[in-house]
């Protein structure tokens, strides 16, 4: 009895020992090259965006002790080219609050007057999280560009003694020469503006509530001036993380209309929904501070809420989009945003163009080597005469995986079906994904892989899907098949990332 019984802690022992040392298999095969992932450890939203003295800071939601969400900080890292990223030491760490989401600004002209009169200053506004408490909005500075922040003696700068009020982000309005904060009550799906000259004392303006989509609670906003395509004119935006296009997980949607210093008008009616992206790893994304010559781009979190904690990566978990150029299109609905990938990749030759591509039922790409690293861009233009249905696939060895783009010319239709692409995630993550682009758009569809990430903007980029995949297999191929009869492809142009 004895010896059955030792035999059975044995048996438990190596199997709980035998899991958790499986369980910690660095997964690099899935690690993107040109997105960032933090070395180790856990990362929600970014936070802090920021182009200053020719660099790129990325602040991020860190865990800085485990591979899952907890004791949040500032992660840090920075880039000259938004592709190659330098990993820093965590910026703000956690005290007695969690330090949630914010942004961070350059304070020019010293109007905050904190920290050292004679060198750069950076403000941080965050929000301080009291778990189940209160949350806070809070200020940090730093006079050494960022890699070390003094907390603000007299924080907090805006409480309203509310449990969920949170994620301020920061513009300079020229026209009212003031900075303008927008900051969230997720539950009342209300997003508030408060105004300041210093940067320290805030005044409430106005509120935003209730439009769009409110079927989750609303995080992250950020309220910027955006240029209208091929013209002088501008509108203002105003984003909210919440629900997306699919039930239950998390998206992004936007409101256009005017802004006159003191309150956002929306210019569409109130029940109109406006979406970001219509993938599901598109999340937090806020623009970054400081664009030069009125470039608004930004990022995003490249993972979705409702099955984050399943990412199966190790050792880290969470990673960004590649950052995108933003600006409005008059399209035959309306003003739509359109997304562009930072750097614009696709400037540069391709390292492969390919045209009049005729798919009788199935074609593969003739260059494999080409897509091998798992990292390039994919351009194909279906030409002005719309083709019939097909379907792009990224195929595993022995077809164990199918990460499947789908395309149908004609109804201006894209879908995405992750349904067999290798490791499946909970809630939702092998649903299909699928958005319609306008007829009037262009028939160019750009597909931006990077090993786990896949990022398409088509129909000039008013239609944007991220979403992430985890194959089984290393090598793959690219394969693409008619649906009925057979299409061309007018135009395939390939650039690799690496
Ligand atoms: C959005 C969010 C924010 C919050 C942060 C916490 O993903 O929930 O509202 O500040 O993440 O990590």
């Amino acid at each position: 009895m004895k010896n059955a019984w030792s035999f059975c802690i044995f048996l438990g022992l190596s199997f709980f020992l035998g899991t958790s040392i499986l369980a910690q298999v660095p997964t690099e095969s899935w690690r993107p090259a040109i997105h960032f992932s933090p070395k180790k450890n856990w990362t929600n939203d970014p936070n802090g965006l920021l182009f200053y003295k020719g660099e790129y800071h990325l602040f991020f939601q860190h865990n800085p002790k485990g591979n899952e969400w907890g004791n949040m900080s500032w992660g840090h890292a920075k880039s000259k080219d938004l592709m190659h990223w330098t990993e820093l030491p965590v910026a703000i760490p956690n005290d007695s609050a969690y330090i949630f989401s914010g942004c961070v600004v350059w304070d020019k002209s010293h109007v905050s007057g904190l920290g050292d009169a004679k060198k750069d200053l950076l403000i941080a506004i965050y929000t301080a999280d009291f778990p189940n408490t209160r949350q806070e909005q809070h200020l940090a500075y730093s006079n050494d560009d960022g890699l070390t922040w003094t907390k603000y003696a007299q924080n907090p700068i805006i409480n309203i003694n509310m449990k969920d009020f949170r994620d301020p982000n920061i513009i300079w309005h020229e026209a009212s020469q003031q900075f303008i904060m927008s900051v969230v009550k997720p539950h009342e799906f209300a997003i508030q503006l408060y105004g300041s000259k210093d940067l320290i004392h805030w005044e409430i303006l106005s509120q935003f509530a209730r439009q769009g989509d409110y079927g989750m609670i609303w995080e992250c906003p950020s309220l910027v001036e955006l240029p209208i395509e091929g013209s002088k004119e501008t509108k203002w935006v105003l984003f909210v993380s919440s629900q997306g296009s699919y039930p239950g997980n998390v998206g992004m949607q936007y409101f256009v209309g005017t802004f006159d210093g003191k309150q956002f008008v929306n210019e569409n009616p109130k029940e109109q929904v406006m979406y970001v992206d219509h993938g599901k790893d598109f999340y937090a994304a806020i623009p970054f501070y400081n664009g030069m010559n009125s470039d608004v781009f930004w990022l995003g979190w490249a993972l979705n809420w409702s099955y984050a904690g399943d990412q199966p990566t190790f050792p880290w978990k969470g990673q960004m989009s590649t950052a995108r150029s933003l600006c409005l299109v008059r399209t035959q609905a309306g003003l739509r945003l359109k997304q562009v990938f930072k750097p614009d990749f696709v400037s540069r030759k391709p390292d492969l163009t390919l045209t009049n591509i005729q798919v009788n039922s199935s074609w593969a790409f003739p260059i494999p080597a080409l897509l091998e690293n798992k990292s390039y861009v994919l351009e194909l233009d279906l030409g002005a005469s719309p083709s019939g249905d097909f379907e792009i696939s990224l195929l595993g060895e022995g077809s164990v995986d199918k990460f499947v783009m789908g395309v149908s010319a004609k109804s201006t239709k894209i879908w995405l079906d992750r349904s067999q692409s290798g490791k499946m995630l909970g809630a939702g993550f092998g649903n299909r994904m699928e958005a319609n682009w306008l007829p009037d758009r262009s028939r160019k569809i750009q597909i931006l892989v990077d090993h786990s990430i896949v990022e398409i903007l088509a129909a000039d980029g008013t239609v944007a899907m991220s979403a992430l995949r985890f194959p089984n297999a290393n090598a793959e191929k690219l394969a693409i098949s008619s649906i009925a009869g057979s299409i061309k492809i007018h135009t395939m142009k390939v650039w690799k990332l690496k």
